[in-house]
């Protein structure tokens, strides 16, 4: 797989790669994310893959920078849903939705 071009992105999808997260089928979610997030060009996002989140136990585990929103139990099964949640601007619908980071800038709070 080619190594995605971060630079020009305006969001990147972290796709956990550690070992718990291929474990729970991370590998394949990846795959299939890299063909999902491939087809939204315009969007500026790109895959990315990454080490361990922190998150093992809601594994396989994805998080949407600079949204701040974690996904858990995205396997490749659920990658549309939660695509399909994210490019509606209703992330927190997404199956799996685990949190968002709070936004100060936000006039809610995020
Ligand atoms: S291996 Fe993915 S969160 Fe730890």
């Amino acid at each position: 797989m080619p190594a995605p071009d971060v630079s020009r992105a305006r969001r990147r999808l972290l796709v956990c790669q550690g070992s718990v997260c291929q474990a729970a089928g991370g590998l394949e979610a990846r795959v299939v994310w890299q063909r999902r997030v491939g087809r939204s060009e315009g969007h500026g996002t790109v895959v990315v893959p990454t080490a361990c989140l922190a998150m093992c136990r809601a594994a396989p585990v994805v998080v949407l920078y600079p949204d701040g929103a974690w996904f858990g139990r995205a396997r490749a099964r659920r990658v549309g849903l939660i695509w399909a949640a994210v490019e509606s601007g209703t992330p927190r619908d997404a199956p799996g939705f685990l949190y968002r980071r709070a936004d100060p800038e936000a006039p809610d709070g995020g």
